[in-house]
Protein backbone atom coordinates (compact mmCIF):
# COMPACT_ATOMS: atom_id res chain seq x y z
CA UNK A 1 0.00 0.00 0.00
CA UNK A 2 1.26 3.51 -1.07
CA UNK A 3 0.66 6.92 1.08
CA UNK A 4 0.22 10.55 0.41
CA UNK A 5 -0.06 13.85 2.28
CA UNK A 6 -2.05 16.57 2.14
CA UNK A 7 -1.40 19.35 4.15
CA UNK A 8 -3.67 22.39 4.36
CA UNK A 9 -1.95 25.68 5.34
CA UNK A 10 -5.07 27.74 6.42
CA UNK A 11 -5.54 30.93 8.12
CA UNK A 12 -6.29 30.21 11.82
CA UNK A 13 -4.38 26.69 11.70
CA UNK A 14 -2.15 24.04 9.28
CA UNK A 15 -4.25 20.60 9.10
CA UNK A 16 -1.93 17.61 7.55
CA UNK A 17 -3.62 14.27 6.55
CA UNK A 18 -2.36 10.81 5.78
CA UNK A 19 -4.27 9.39 3.15
CA UNK A 20 -4.04 5.70 1.93
CA UNK A 21 -4.00 5.39 -1.91
CA UNK A 22 -7.61 4.86 -2.05
CA UNK A 23 -8.03 7.87 -0.32
CA UNK A 24 -8.55 6.46 3.04
CA UNK A 25 -8.27 9.04 5.66
CA UNK A 26 -5.47 7.16 8.21
CA UNK A 27 -4.32 10.02 10.94
CA UNK A 28 -4.66 13.96 10.95
CA UNK A 29 -2.74 16.54 12.94
CA UNK A 30 -3.66 20.36 13.31
CA UNK A 31 -1.48 23.06 14.83
CA UNK A 32 -3.06 26.99 15.39
CA UNK A 33 -0.81 29.68 14.79
CA UNK A 34 -1.78 33.61 15.32
CA UNK A 35 -2.91 36.31 13.21
CA UNK A 36 -1.60 39.75 13.65
CA UNK A 37 -3.52 42.85 12.86
CA UNK A 38 -1.81 45.65 14.10
CA UNK A 39 -3.73 48.68 12.19
CA UNK A 40 -7.70 48.65 11.36
CA UNK A 41 -7.83 46.42 7.99
CA UNK A 42 -4.26 45.07 8.40
CA UNK A 43 -3.44 41.38 8.23
CA UNK A 44 -0.10 39.93 8.91
CA UNK A 45 1.13 35.73 9.59
CA UNK A 46 4.11 35.03 10.58
CA UNK A 47 5.62 32.54 8.16
CA UNK A 48 7.85 30.80 10.52
CA UNK A 49 4.58 29.54 11.98
CA UNK A 50 3.65 28.01 9.00
CA UNK A 51 6.69 26.16 8.68
CA UNK A 52 6.79 25.14 12.46
CA UNK A 53 3.19 24.05 11.76
CA UNK A 54 4.05 22.12 8.70
CA UNK A 55 7.01 20.43 10.31
CA UNK A 56 4.96 19.60 13.44
CA UNK A 57 2.00 17.72 11.62
CA UNK A 58 3.95 16.16 9.22
CA UNK A 59 6.37 14.45 12.32
CA UNK A 60 2.87 13.94 14.54
CA UNK A 61 1.20 12.04 11.41
CA UNK A 62 4.23 9.74 10.41
CA UNK A 63 4.86 8.91 14.23
CA UNK A 64 1.37 8.43 15.14
CA UNK A 65 0.11 6.57 12.16
CA UNK A 66 3.41 4.25 11.90
CA UNK A 67 3.54 3.98 8.28
CA UNK A 68 7.20 3.38 6.24
CA UNK A 69 8.71 6.58 5.13
CA UNK A 70 9.34 4.95 1.72
CA UNK A 71 5.56 4.15 1.19
CA UNK A 72 4.92 8.22 0.86
CA UNK A 73 5.12 8.70 -2.09
CA UNK A 74 4.62 12.08 -2.88
CA UNK A 75 3.15 15.44 -0.61
CA UNK A 76 0.77 18.23 -1.97
CA UNK A 77 0.27 21.40 -0.34
CA UNK A 78 -3.37 23.30 -0.41
CA UNK A 79 -2.59 27.25 0.85
CA UNK A 80 -4.69 30.15 1.94
CA UNK A 81 -4.49 32.27 -1.29
CA UNK A 82 -2.55 35.87 -2.00
CA UNK A 83 -0.05 36.25 0.74
CA UNK A 84 3.02 38.23 0.51
CA UNK A 85 6.11 36.57 1.80
CA UNK A 86 9.61 38.52 0.63
CA UNK A 87 12.89 36.63 1.03
CA UNK A 88 16.42 37.89 1.33
CA UNK A 89 19.74 36.89 -0.87
CA UNK A 90 20.18 34.01 1.80
CA UNK A 91 16.31 32.99 1.74
CA UNK A 92 15.46 34.56 5.24
CA UNK A 93 11.91 36.00 5.34
CA UNK A 94 12.02 39.80 5.11
CA UNK A 95 8.84 40.36 6.98
CA UNK A 96 5.95 39.19 8.00
CA UNK A 97 3.71 38.19 5.51
CA UNK A 98 0.29 40.47 4.67
CA UNK A 99 -2.02 37.79 3.90
CA UNK A 100 -5.05 37.39 1.77
CA UNK A 101 -7.69 39.40 4.40
CA UNK A 102 -5.53 42.34 4.38
CA UNK A 103 -7.54 45.68 3.30
CA UNK A 104 -4.13 48.60 3.55
CA UNK A 105 -3.97 48.69 0.03
CA UNK A 106 -6.50 50.83 -1.66
CA UNK A 107 -4.25 53.27 -3.38
CA UNK A 108 -1.53 50.45 -4.98
CA UNK A 109 -4.58 49.04 -6.55
CA UNK A 110 -5.49 52.47 -8.08
CA UNK A 111 -2.12 52.50 -9.04
CA UNK A 112 -2.15 49.20 -10.95
CA UNK A 113 -5.05 49.90 -12.71
CA UNK A 114 -3.57 52.85 -13.91
CA UNK A 115 -0.38 51.43 -14.98
CA UNK A 116 -1.61 48.43 -16.78
CA UNK A 117 -4.97 49.85 -17.62
CA UNK A 118 -8.47 48.78 -16.88
CA UNK A 119 -9.12 46.53 -19.50
CA UNK A 120 -5.57 44.84 -20.13
CA UNK A 121 -5.41 44.04 -16.38
CA UNK A 122 -8.63 42.19 -16.94
CA UNK A 123 -7.85 40.44 -20.28
CA UNK A 124 -4.81 39.12 -18.65
CA UNK A 125 -5.05 38.20 -15.00
CA UNK A 126 -8.66 38.09 -15.48
CA UNK A 127 -9.54 40.29 -12.40
CA UNK A 128 -9.85 43.67 -11.68
CA UNK A 129 -6.93 44.78 -9.02
CA UNK A 130 -8.26 44.20 -5.57
CA UNK A 131 -6.89 44.87 -2.48
CA UNK A 132 -6.61 41.18 -1.17
CA UNK A 133 -4.30 40.21 -4.11
CA UNK A 134 -0.66 39.86 -4.23
CA UNK A 135 0.66 42.89 -7.24
CA UNK A 136 -0.74 45.12 -4.72
CA UNK A 137 1.06 44.15 -1.47
CA UNK A 138 4.01 43.93 -3.50
CA UNK A 139 3.84 47.72 -4.35
CA UNK A 140 2.80 48.92 -0.78
CA UNK A 141 5.95 47.58 0.73
CA UNK A 142 7.91 49.14 -2.07
CA UNK A 143 6.48 52.28 -1.13
CA UNK A 144 6.54 52.43 2.62
CA UNK A 145 9.45 50.01 3.37
CA UNK A 146 11.60 51.06 0.19
CA UNK A 147 15.02 49.73 2.28
CA UNK A 148 13.46 46.51 3.41
CA UNK A 149 12.35 46.38 -0.39
CA UNK A 150 15.59 46.70 -1.88
CA UNK A 151 16.94 43.37 -0.21
CA UNK A 152 14.26 41.68 -1.93
CA UNK A 153 15.20 38.71 -3.69
CA UNK A 154 12.18 36.58 -3.85
CA UNK A 155 8.53 36.28 -3.74
CA UNK A 156 6.25 33.86 -2.83
CA UNK A 157 3.07 33.02 -1.58
CA UNK A 158 2.27 31.17 1.74
CA UNK A 159 1.94 27.42 0.72
CA UNK A 160 4.83 27.83 -1.93
CA UNK A 161 7.48 29.64 1.36
CA UNK A 162 6.46 25.96 3.08
CA UNK A 163 7.34 24.20 -0.48
CA UNK A 164 10.81 26.06 -0.34
CA UNK A 165 11.45 24.95 3.53
CA UNK A 166 10.43 21.59 2.96
CA UNK A 167 12.53 20.98 -0.38
CA UNK A 168 14.40 24.04 -1.13
CA UNK A 169 12.85 24.69 -4.29
CA UNK A 170 11.62 28.25 -5.38
CA UNK A 171 7.73 26.81 -7.15
CA UNK A 172 4.79 27.63 -7.22
CA UNK A 173 1.70 26.36 -9.58
CA UNK A 174 -0.88 27.81 -11.48
CA UNK A 175 -3.77 27.57 -9.53
CA UNK A 176 -2.18 30.12 -6.57
CA UNK A 177 -0.05 32.28 -8.96
CA UNK A 178 -3.37 33.01 -10.31
CA UNK A 179 -4.23 35.29 -7.23
CA UNK A 180 -1.22 37.18 -7.56
CA UNK A 181 -2.41 39.49 -10.24
CA UNK A 182 0.84 38.73 -11.84
CA UNK A 183 -0.21 35.89 -13.90
CA UNK A 184 -1.59 35.55 -17.96
CA UNK A 185 -4.07 33.35 -16.76
CA UNK A 186 -5.29 32.45 -20.32
CA UNK A 187 -1.98 31.12 -20.96
CA UNK A 188 -0.74 30.21 -17.28
CA UNK A 189 2.44 31.77 -17.33
CA UNK A 190 3.93 35.08 -16.11
CA UNK A 191 2.60 38.23 -18.07
CA UNK A 192 5.95 40.07 -18.99
CA UNK A 193 3.82 43.27 -20.06
CA UNK A 194 2.32 43.60 -16.01
CA UNK A 195 5.59 42.92 -14.48
CA UNK A 196 6.54 45.78 -17.12
CA UNK A 197 4.07 47.77 -16.38
CA UNK A 198 4.51 47.50 -12.46
CA UNK A 199 8.58 47.67 -12.73
CA UNK A 200 8.92 43.89 -10.88
CA UNK A 201 11.68 42.10 -11.93
CA UNK A 202 10.37 38.13 -13.37
CA UNK A 203 13.89 36.80 -11.81
CA UNK A 204 12.16 37.14 -8.17
CA UNK A 205 9.05 34.78 -8.89
CA UNK A 206 9.43 31.09 -8.62
CA UNK A 207 8.77 29.23 -11.29
CA UNK A 208 5.15 27.98 -12.12
CA UNK A 209 4.41 24.79 -12.79
CA UNK A 210 0.77 23.14 -13.21
CA UNK A 211 -0.69 21.73 -9.97
CA UNK A 212 0.04 18.04 -10.20
CA UNK A 213 3.47 18.13 -11.29
CA UNK A 214 6.89 17.52 -9.47
CA UNK A 215 8.49 20.66 -7.89
CA UNK A 216 11.00 18.92 -5.55
CA UNK A 217 11.97 16.56 -3.45
CA UNK A 218 12.35 16.68 0.77
CA UNK A 219 15.73 17.68 1.72
CA UNK A 220 17.67 15.75 4.35
CA UNK A 221 17.41 17.72 7.00
CA UNK A 222 13.34 17.72 6.96
CA UNK A 223 13.57 14.01 5.90
CA UNK A 224 15.27 14.00 9.51
CA UNK A 225 12.72 16.22 11.37
CA UNK A 226 9.76 14.30 9.65
CA UNK A 227 10.37 11.13 9.65
CA UNK A 228 9.84 11.41 5.70
CA UNK A 229 12.11 10.04 3.03
CA UNK A 230 14.10 12.13 1.04
CA UNK A 231 12.54 10.17 -2.27
CA UNK A 232 8.63 11.47 -0.91
CA UNK A 233 8.03 13.45 -3.91
CA UNK A 234 6.11 17.84 -3.47
CA UNK A 235 3.73 18.68 -5.99
CA UNK A 236 2.62 21.93 -6.90
CA UNK A 237 -0.30 21.34 -5.20
CA UNK A 238 -3.06 24.37 -5.18
CA UNK A 239 -4.92 27.15 -3.76
CA UNK A 240 -7.33 26.18 -1.12
CA UNK A 241 -10.47 26.63 -3.65
CA UNK A 242 -9.11 24.59 -6.04
CA UNK A 243 -7.71 22.18 -4.09
CA UNK A 244 -11.07 21.80 -2.01
CA UNK A 245 -12.20 21.46 -5.81
CA UNK A 246 -10.00 18.34 -6.43
CA UNK A 247 -11.29 16.88 -3.27
CA UNK A 248 -14.94 17.64 -3.95
CA UNK A 249 -14.55 16.15 -7.45
CA UNK A 250 -15.16 19.39 -9.28
CA UNK A 251 -13.19 18.75 -11.91
CA UNK A 252 -15.56 18.59 -15.32
CA UNK A 253 -17.70 20.90 -17.02
CA UNK A 254 -21.21 20.93 -14.98
CA UNK A 255 -19.44 20.45 -11.73
CA UNK A 256 -19.83 23.01 -9.16
CA UNK A 257 -19.48 23.35 -5.39
CA UNK A 258 -21.03 25.99 -2.61
CA UNK A 259 -18.92 26.45 0.62
CA UNK A 260 -20.72 27.94 3.29
CA UNK A 261 -17.57 28.78 5.39
CA UNK A 262 -17.32 32.60 7.32
CA UNK A 263 -17.55 33.73 3.83
CA UNK A 264 -19.22 31.63 0.87
CA UNK A 265 -17.43 30.51 -2.56
CA UNK A 266 -19.20 29.88 -5.41
CA UNK A 267 -17.06 27.62 -7.50
CA UNK A 268 -17.03 25.75 -10.94
CA UNK A 269 -14.85 24.27 -13.22
CA UNK A 270 -14.66 24.98 -16.86
CA UNK A 271 -12.22 23.25 -19.49
CA UNK A 272 -12.61 26.63 -21.61
CA UNK A 273 -11.42 29.69 -20.64
CA UNK A 274 -14.31 32.11 -19.25
CA UNK A 275 -14.44 35.71 -18.50
CA UNK A 276 -16.79 37.94 -16.89
CA UNK A 277 -16.08 41.52 -18.48
CA UNK A 278 -16.91 43.50 -15.01
CA UNK A 279 -14.41 40.75 -13.23
CA UNK A 280 -17.20 39.99 -10.46
CA UNK A 281 -16.29 36.52 -10.34
CA UNK A 282 -12.20 35.49 -9.98
CA UNK A 283 -11.29 33.71 -13.45
CA UNK A 284 -8.21 31.56 -12.07
CA UNK A 285 -6.38 28.43 -13.67
CA UNK A 286 -7.92 25.47 -11.51
CA UNK A 287 -5.59 22.39 -10.02
CA UNK A 288 -6.48 20.33 -13.39
CA UNK A 289 -3.58 21.15 -15.87
CA UNK A 290 -5.43 22.96 -19.05
CA UNK A 291 -9.00 24.35 -17.38
CA UNK A 292 -9.71 26.77 -15.74
CA UNK A 293 -12.47 27.52 -12.20
CA UNK A 294 -14.60 30.95 -12.32
CA UNK A 295 -15.34 31.56 -8.36
CA UNK A 296 -17.65 34.11 -7.05
CA UNK A 297 -17.00 35.47 -3.15
CA UNK A 298 -19.80 36.08 -0.59
CA UNK A 299 -17.64 37.68 2.16
CA UNK A 300 -19.89 37.10 5.02
CA UNK A 301 -22.05 33.86 4.68
CA UNK A 302 -21.54 31.91 7.67
CA UNK A 303 -20.42 34.79 9.32
CA UNK A 304 -24.00 36.13 8.86
CA UNK A 305 -25.81 33.29 10.79
CA UNK A 306 -22.82 33.59 13.31
CA UNK A 307 -23.44 37.27 14.16
CA UNK A 308 -26.98 36.34 14.46
CA UNK A 309 -26.92 33.10 17.05
CA UNK A 310 -24.00 35.50 18.51
CA UNK A 311 -27.01 38.25 19.07
CA UNK A 312 -30.09 36.69 19.04
CA UNK A 313 -29.52 32.69 19.96
CA UNK A 314 -26.33 33.18 22.68
CA UNK A 315 -26.89 29.60 23.55
CA UNK A 316 -27.65 28.44 20.72
CA UNK A 317 -23.77 26.55 20.06
CA UNK A 318 -24.82 24.24 17.19
CA UNK A 319 -27.87 26.14 15.69
CA UNK A 320 -30.14 23.50 16.48
CA UNK A 321 -32.56 26.36 17.60
CA UNK A 322 -32.02 28.48 14.48
CA UNK A 323 -32.41 25.59 12.26
CA UNK A 324 -35.84 24.72 13.83
CA UNK A 325 -37.10 28.35 14.19
CA UNK A 326 -36.06 28.51 9.95
CA UNK A 327 -37.94 25.09 9.48
CA UNK A 328 -40.96 26.21 11.23
CA UNK A 329 -41.08 29.81 9.30
CA UNK A 330 -42.60 30.03 6.08
CA UNK A 331 -40.31 31.31 2.90
CA UNK A 332 -40.27 34.68 2.51
CA UNK A 333 -40.06 35.24 6.60
CA UNK A 334 -43.27 36.94 6.81
CA UNK A 335 -42.25 39.38 3.61
CA UNK A 336 -38.36 40.21 6.04
CA UNK A 337 -35.46 40.54 3.42
CA UNK A 338 -31.71 40.64 4.90
CA UNK A 339 -28.95 41.60 2.84
CA UNK A 340 -25.91 39.55 4.35
CA UNK A 341 -22.84 42.65 3.17
CA UNK A 342 -21.56 43.00 6.96
CA UNK A 343 -17.87 42.80 5.30
CA UNK A 344 -19.04 44.80 2.44
CA UNK A 345 -19.07 42.38 -0.87
CA UNK A 346 -16.84 40.62 -3.32
CA UNK A 347 -19.88 39.29 -6.01
CA UNK A 348 -20.99 40.58 -7.86
CA UNK A 349 -20.84 44.17 -6.19
CA UNK A 350 -17.20 44.50 -5.55
CA UNK A 351 -18.30 47.03 -3.41
CA UNK A 352 -16.24 47.52 0.14
CA UNK A 353 -18.70 49.72 1.72
CA UNK A 354 -21.87 48.44 1.29
CA UNK A 355 -23.53 46.77 4.56
CA UNK A 356 -25.69 44.58 6.14
CA UNK A 357 -29.54 45.50 6.27
CA UNK A 358 -33.01 43.96 6.65
CA UNK A 359 -35.69 45.44 5.34
CA UNK A 360 -39.56 45.07 5.67
CA UNK A 361 -38.98 44.63 9.40
CA UNK A 362 -42.56 45.40 11.04
CA UNK A 363 -43.92 44.81 15.41
CA UNK A 364 -44.86 41.63 14.05
CA UNK A 365 -41.71 40.06 13.45
CA UNK A 366 -39.39 37.69 16.28
CA UNK A 367 -35.90 36.63 15.98
CA UNK A 368 -37.49 33.57 14.18
CA UNK A 369 -38.30 35.84 10.74
CA UNK A 370 -35.10 37.34 11.26
CA UNK A 371 -33.22 34.04 11.27
CA UNK A 372 -35.08 32.92 8.48
CA UNK A 373 -34.31 35.92 6.68
CA UNK A 374 -30.53 35.52 7.42
CA UNK A 375 -30.55 31.93 5.78
CA UNK A 376 -32.41 33.23 3.24
CA UNK A 377 -30.21 36.43 2.42
CA UNK A 378 -27.69 34.42 2.18
CA UNK A 379 -28.39 31.61 0.12
CA UNK A 380 -29.81 34.85 -2.38
CA UNK A 381 -26.26 36.35 -1.75
CA UNK A 382 -24.69 32.71 -3.09
CA UNK A 383 -27.48 32.32 -6.05
CA UNK A 384 -26.49 35.96 -7.09
CA UNK A 385 -22.81 34.69 -8.09
CA UNK A 386 -24.83 31.38 -9.62
CA UNK A 387 -26.33 33.99 -11.59
CA UNK A 388 -22.64 35.93 -12.77
CA UNK A 389 -21.59 31.91 -13.82
CA UNK A 390 -24.66 31.43 -15.61
CA UNK A 391 -24.15 34.72 -17.83
CA UNK A 392 -20.82 33.30 -18.57
CA UNK A 393 -22.09 30.25 -19.64
CA UNK A 394 -21.14 28.44 -17.16
CA UNK A 395 -23.92 26.20 -15.62
CA UNK A 396 -23.78 23.51 -13.10
CA UNK A 397 -26.05 20.57 -13.40
CA UNK A 398 -25.04 19.74 -9.95
CA UNK A 399 -23.64 21.17 -6.89
CA UNK A 400 -21.30 19.67 -4.04
CA UNK A 401 -22.48 21.27 -0.48
CA UNK A 402 -19.00 21.58 1.58
CA UNK A 403 -18.24 23.95 4.90
CA UNK A 404 -19.94 24.35 8.43
CA UNK A 405 -23.02 25.83 7.03
CA UNK A 406 -23.86 22.79 4.70
CA UNK A 407 -23.93 20.53 7.18
CA UNK A 408 -27.53 21.70 7.95
CA UNK A 409 -29.76 19.55 5.99
CA UNK A 410 -32.58 23.15 5.84
CA UNK A 411 -29.81 25.59 4.49
CA UNK A 412 -28.59 22.53 1.54
CA UNK A 413 -32.57 22.40 0.32
CA UNK A 414 -32.76 26.02 0.34
CA UNK A 415 -29.43 25.96 -1.99
CA UNK A 416 -31.08 22.86 -4.50
CA UNK A 417 -34.75 25.30 -4.53
CA UNK A 418 -33.30 28.34 -4.68
CA UNK A 419 -30.29 27.67 -7.29
CA UNK A 420 -32.72 25.12 -8.61
CA UNK A 421 -30.51 22.00 -8.92
CA UNK A 422 -29.71 18.96 -7.73
CA UNK A 423 -27.44 19.88 -3.94
CA UNK A 424 -25.03 17.13 -2.40
CA UNK A 425 -22.40 16.25 0.26
CA UNK A 426 -19.17 14.95 -0.22
CA UNK A 427 -18.73 11.72 1.73
CA UNK A 428 -15.66 12.56 2.56
CA UNK A 429 -14.21 15.72 4.86
CA UNK A 430 -11.18 17.46 4.81
CA UNK A 431 -11.43 18.21 0.99
CA UNK A 432 -8.81 20.79 0.59
CA UNK A 433 -6.53 18.43 2.44
CA UNK A 434 -7.46 15.14 0.40
CA UNK A 435 -7.65 18.05 -2.86
CA UNK A 436 -3.83 18.53 -2.63
CA UNK A 437 -3.30 14.24 -1.64
CA UNK A 438 -4.51 13.41 -4.78
CA UNK A 439 -2.72 15.42 -7.07
CA UNK A 440 0.46 13.81 -5.01
CA UNK A 441 -1.13 10.69 -5.92
CA UNK A 442 -1.56 11.85 -9.38
CA UNK A 443 2.03 13.70 -9.36
CA UNK A 444 3.68 10.38 -8.11
CA UNK A 445 2.23 8.20 -10.70
CA UNK A 446 -0.99 6.21 -8.90
CA UNK A 447 -3.54 7.29 -10.72
CA UNK A 448 -3.16 8.53 -14.69
CA UNK A 449 -5.07 12.18 -14.30
CA UNK A 450 -6.81 14.23 -11.91
CA UNK A 451 -10.40 13.56 -13.22
CA UNK A 452 -9.39 9.67 -13.03
CA UNK A 453 -8.03 9.89 -9.43
CA UNK A 454 -11.42 11.74 -8.08
CA UNK A 455 -13.69 9.11 -10.02
CA UNK A 456 -11.64 6.54 -8.25
CA UNK A 457 -11.63 7.78 -4.51
CA UNK A 458 -14.80 10.22 -4.09
CA UNK A 459 -18.35 9.53 -3.47
CA UNK A 460 -21.18 11.42 -2.74
CA UNK A 461 -24.20 11.88 -0.45
CA UNK A 462 -28.08 11.23 -2.37
CA UNK A 463 -28.71 14.52 -3.84
CA UNK A 464 -31.42 16.81 -2.69
CA UNK A 465 -33.31 17.45 -5.55
CA UNK A 466 -35.48 20.99 -6.06
CA UNK A 467 -39.11 21.48 -5.91
CA UNK A 468 -40.60 23.76 -8.69
CA UNK A 469 -43.22 25.44 -6.19
CA UNK A 470 -40.31 26.55 -3.50
CA UNK A 471 -38.21 27.48 -5.98
CA UNK A 472 -40.91 30.03 -7.46
CA UNK A 473 -41.29 31.26 -4.11
CA UNK A 474 -37.67 31.75 -3.78
CA UNK A 475 -37.91 33.53 -6.99
CA UNK A 476 -40.65 36.26 -5.50
CA UNK A 477 -37.56 36.55 -2.72
CA UNK A 478 -34.88 36.88 -4.93
CA UNK A 479 -36.34 39.20 -7.00
CA UNK A 480 -37.23 41.75 -4.19
CA UNK A 481 -33.68 40.94 -2.80
CA UNK A 482 -31.60 42.11 -6.13
CA UNK A 483 -33.86 45.50 -6.14
CA UNK A 484 -32.47 46.33 -2.69
CA UNK A 485 -28.51 46.81 -3.06
CA UNK A 486 -29.07 49.39 -6.47
CA UNK A 487 -31.63 51.11 -4.15
CA UNK A 488 -29.67 51.40 -0.96
CA UNK A 489 -25.81 51.68 -3.20
CA UNK A 490 -26.21 55.89 -2.72
CA UNK A 491 -27.40 55.54 1.24
CA UNK A 492 -23.96 53.22 2.06
CA UNK A 493 -21.75 55.43 0.93
CA UNK A 494 -23.33 58.60 2.56
CA UNK A 495 -23.85 56.16 5.77
CA UNK A 496 -19.61 56.89 5.69
CA UNK A 497 -20.47 60.44 6.87
CA UNK A 498 -21.69 59.79 9.59
C1 LIG B 1 -9.70 33.40 -2.49
C2 LIG B 1 -9.59 33.84 -1.09
C3 LIG B 1 -9.66 32.82 -0.03
C4 LIG B 1 -8.29 32.72 0.60
C5 LIG B 1 -8.34 32.30 2.05
O1 LIG B 1 -9.73 34.45 -3.39
O2 LIG B 1 -9.44 34.99 -0.79
O3 LIG B 1 -10.07 31.60 -0.51
O4 LIG B 1 -7.49 31.87 -0.14
O5 LIG B 1 -9.02 31.18 2.31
Amino acid sequence: MKYILGVDLGTSSTKTVLFDQSGRQVCEATRAYPLYQPHNGWAEQDPEDWYRAGIETIREVMERSGVSPEDVTGLGISGQMHGLVLLDEAGSVLRRSIIWMDQRTAAECEEITQRVGAKRLIDITCNPALTGFTACKILWVRRHEPELFARCRHILLPKDYLRYRLTGVFATEVSDASGMQLLDVPNRRWSQEVLDALDIDEAMLPKVFESPDVTGYITAEVAKLTGLSTRTAVVGGAGDNAAAAVGTGVVRDGRAFTTIGTSGVVFAHTDRMALDAQGRVHTFCCAVPGAWHVMGVVQAAGLSLQWLRNNFYPDDAHYALINRDVAGTPIGADRLIYLPYLMGERTPHLDADCRGSFVGLTARHTRKEMARAVMEGVTCALNDCMNVLRGMGVSPAQMVACGGGAKSPLWRQMLADMYGCPVCTAAKENSAALGAAILAAVGTGLYPSVPEACDAILSYGEPLAPDAARTEAYGRVYRVYTMLYPALKDVFRELKTI
